[in-house]
């Protein structure tokens, strides 16, 4: 581990993280699934098999095993990757979501222990996420056809989460040095530039174009409050996904939107402990989501540490302040098996202010950047 070194309080991180450590060191064998998603009485539960966040468990125990070395977490993690095969027996079951479930998985292993049959299943899901390429439009189509239509009313459908999937066709790309994958995730981080990062650094989640001509035809609500509000998750994705973009590939355009974003997001947070779901919700209720903070760090520490030292420090500033709130949404306790509390699938469902794998994953994945991790599993 090596990384560079900022003007923070590193021995608050280090104990942050042994507190993380000491639980999952009980918890991790006690987990009986291989998807956690959410808690029922204290233990982690699954959704399904195409569950978008299948990736993040195997991610925790990998980054268990790179700050341990203890074997345990390894094996955790490569049991998951294996039951997450059945994912591929079901073509209709699969979506833009491989980047996310193999990331984390099956490529976070390659990374690590360049074990070859890991390698493929990541080749394998980056050949599927570039086949929903819409050439026309230059996106990456979201979802499937939906069970409730009669015919597929949502080909021409994209969203913001895609800036972290198209960090597995970066990669496919180095790994087969075949400049596809990459033309594939560039052409759609321009249309996202164009399309999703308004000029004040706010998201839309969702856009709809015209699979035939490429227009823009619609942003509509997707887990955010309304049609044209920011999703606070969604700009999360924006800003450590622009961040990615340029770490993967050194155009500075990415890096200019990601911190337009970042400069949004710091300053719509303000002073509270947690961001709310939707920048633009109204007061009430009082929804918060932790995974958009996680996320948004780990953003920030990338941020930092890619720009000059004299900017840096706006970044990492913000990043300490969110870790400093998400410290007090944290059970540490081992009658729960979940960490972080307070994160929220959607604005318009029942999973508010809840306890979800992502921010555990996101929040564990900043704490390492900052004790010198410098594995990236994007
Ligand atoms: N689908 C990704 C998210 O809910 O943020």
């Amino acid at each position: 581990m090596n990384s560079k070194k900022f003007n923070i309080d590193y021995t608050w991180i280090d104990s942050f993280w042994d507190k993380i450590e000491k639980k999952l060191s009980v918890v991790a064998s006690q987990v009986e699934t291989p998807f956690p998603y959410g808690i029922e009485d204290g233990k982690y539960v699954p959704r399904h098999m195409y569950q978008w966040t299948n990736g993040f468990w195997p991610g925790m125990m990998w980054l268990m095993y790179i700050a341990t070395k203890d074997e345990k977490y390894k094996a955790i993690a490569e049991k998951v990757e294996i039951a997450l095969d059945e994912a591929l027996d079901d073509f209709d079951g699969l979506h833009h979501d491989v980047g996310f479930m193999w990331l984390t998985s099956a490529v976070a292993n390659y990374r690590i222990t360049d074990n070859e049959k890991s390698k493929n299943r990541g080749r394998h899901v980056a050949t599927i996420l570039a086949g929903r390429f819409n050439p026309i439009g230059k996106y990456i189509r979201a979802w499937n056809k939906w069970p409730e239509d009669d015919i597929d009313n949502h080909s021409g459908w994209a969203i913001i989460d895609c800036m972290m999937n198209i960090q597995l066709l970066y990669w496919a790309s180095k790994v087969d040095k075949d400049p596809r994958f990459k033309f594939i995730a560039d052409a759609h981080a321009h249309t996202a530039m164009k399309n999703f990062v308004r000029e004040d650094g706010s998201t839309n989640h969702i856009v709809i174009f015209d699979p035939e001509t490429g227009e823009f035809l619609d942003n509509p609500t997707g887990q955010g409050y309304a049609s044209g509000s920011c999703w606070s998750r969604g700009n999360s994705w924006a800003l450590y996904g622009f961040t990615l973009c340029y770490l993967n590939t050194g155009n500075a355009e990415y890096l200019d939107t990601a911190k337009k974003v970042a400069d949004y997001f710091i300053s719509h947070v303000g002073e509270d402990d947690l961001p709310k779901c939707d920048f633009d919700q109204p007061a009430e209720p009082d929804i918060r989501d932790s995974a958009a903070s996680a996320i948004a760090t780990c953003g920030l520490i990338e941020l930092a540490k890619a720009v000059s030292d004299t900017e840096s420090g706006k970044y990492i500033n913000a990043a300490m302040k969110l870790l400093k709130g998400l410290e007090k949404s944290c059970n540490f306790s081992l009658n729960d098996q979940s960490i972080v509390q307070n994160g929220t699938g959607m604005y318009h469902n029942t999973d508010r202010n809840v306890p979800i794998i992502y921010s555990d994953y996101f929040l564990m994945e900043a704490l390492l950047k900052l004790k010198g991790n410098d594995i990236l599993f994007w």
